[in-house]
């Protein structure tokens, strides 16, 4: 049975989010918390190899491929990782998830949002994210936060990184109890103290 609680944080590149998420992991544990920091794509083992592909990758490669790709790394992470601490009672603190696939392959890459869906959802075997922070940021801060030495993804261009943005926003409008948006262009300290002040309510 589940036990422990499944936070995810999204949000564009250079959106500050892991900054944020070692901030709160650490005041976590110093408050006693047992907690699992981990990632999408590619948090352990499989997961590596998969993130090397999509990150590196230098020929084309098929948004729909794109998409099976980073399925595969969340259902083995998802499988193999996130559930077995959940039923420790771990707090799991997971930068990126589900809702990085609907913004990025859904909105950015313009695949269809219902089957984005349906595909998470068989990835995650229904598991859902107790809660989500998303950090939002305009695109030219973003941008200028990622510098020039871009990987696959950060080198999609302005435009896809527009598409991305409204796609967060749109799912926190969907979604307004799970999907909480704090503004990223704040100070660190600042965002810090909101990201907790959402992370203690839970
Ligand atoms: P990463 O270096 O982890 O980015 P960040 O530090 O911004 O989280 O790279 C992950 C990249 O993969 C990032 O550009 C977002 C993208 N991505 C997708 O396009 N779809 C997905 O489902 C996931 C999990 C990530």
């Amino acid at each position: 049975m589940r036990k422990g609680l499944f936070i995810t944080f999204e949000g564009a590149d250079g959106c500050g989010k892991t900054t944020q998420i070692e901030l709160l992991d650490k005041y976590l544990r110093e408050k006693g918390f047992d907690t699992l920091l981990t990632r999408e794509p590619g948090a352990k083992g499989l997961g590596v190899k998969l993130r090397e592909i999509l990150l590196n990758y230098d020929g084309e490669v098929s948004p729909v491929a794109e998409s099976f790709l980073f399925l595969a790394d969340r259902a083995q992470h998802v499988d193999c990782i996130i559930k077995p601490a959940l039923k420790e009672g771990k707090i799991i603190l997971c930068d990126r998830h589900t809702d990085s696939t609907v913004a990025y392959q859904g909105y950015g890459r313009n695949l269809d949002l219902d089957r984005i869906n349906y595909l998470n959802n068989i990835a995650t075997s229904g598991l859902k994210p107790d809660s989500t922070i998303v950090f939002d940021i305009d695109v030219e801060t973003s941008m200028s936060r990622v510098g020039k030495n871009k990987d696959r993804m950060e080198s999609a261009g302005v435009e896809f990184f527009n598409r991305v943005r409204e796609g967060y926003l749109e799912i926190a409008k969907k979604e307004p109890q799970r999907v909480r948006v704090i503004n990223s262009s704040d100070t660190i300290e600042n965002i810090h103290k909101k990201v907790v002040e959402l992370v203690e309510k839970l």
